[in-house]
């Protein structure tokens, strides 16, 4: 018999990795698919070294699905952007550190306007990053990758930094995902949630898959 698992595991497909001529299909497909949410990741060519999409295509996809939109920011200066994300339909806005002056000051804008709001660190990014934050926190993304590309290997660097975070997770007095992105697929998932992760955040794995369902089920741990 298998232990059951000490927590659900909350599955984002990011549509990075989607058809971009068939974007409303792929929305659908991935709805149907058993998503818990999309995650939208946000590029400038300058914060990192790509660019993907910008608000627009969160307004355009926002009536054709019930969908929490999980936005990933990469983009800097990242204030001036936040509020084009929230009124394209954002629920939830991450931020690395990095991308501005003020994190806590980002966070509570983000907070005011009825989004969570998450912190993402990047590979080297320390931990002790959220310390001071943790009360306007509703997500800690640890990046497995290097940001600015889908399709690249999970960073088993990243490990104990998501075990470190659990910790100060568990400790907080209200909910917090702890999310993990970059190179997860069904046979780096258990790694990752060994660790302590609740979420996971997928492309390739997911959208260049032929079965989605199957695809997700897998990596969250149910086939
Ligand atoms: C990388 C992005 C990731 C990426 C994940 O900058 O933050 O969300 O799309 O893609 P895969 O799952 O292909 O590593
Ligand atoms: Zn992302």
């Amino acid at each position: 018999m298998v232990a059951p698992r000490s927590r659900p595991i909350t599955i984002a497909p990011s549509l990075l990795a989607a058809d971009f001529g068939r974007l409303r299909e792929e929305v659908a497909a991935i709805e149907s698919a058993g998503a818990d949410w999309l995650h939208f990741d946000i590029m400038d060519g300058h914060f990192v070294p790509n660019i993907s999409f910008g608000p627009a295509i969160l307004a355009a996809l926002r009536k054709h699905t019930k969908l929490a939109f999980d936005v990933h920011l990469m983009i800097a200066p990242v204030d001036y952007y936040l509020d084009a994300f929230i009124d394209a339909g954002a629920n939830h806005i991450s931020l690395h550190p990095e991308a501005g002056p003020h994190l806590h000051r980002s966070l509570q804008h983000i907070r005011k306007a009825g989004l969570k709001a998450g912190i993402v660190l990047n590979p080297a990014t320390s931990p002790a990053w959220i310390d001071w934050a943790l009360d306007l926190t509703d997500i800690v993304l640890v990046m497995s990758v290097n940001p600015g590309f889908g399709g690249q290997s999970f960073l088993p660097s990243q490990l104990p930094k998501i075990a470190r975070l659990r910790q100060s997770i568990d400790a907080a007095d209200h909910p917090i995902a702890l999310a993990v992105d970059g190179g997860i697929t069904a046979a780096t998932a258990p790694a990752a949630i060994a660790a302590g992760a609740d979420t996971l955040i997928a492309g390739t794995a997911i959208l260049h898959s032929p079965d989605y369902a199957r695809a997700i089920a897998a990596i969250r741990g149910d086939s």
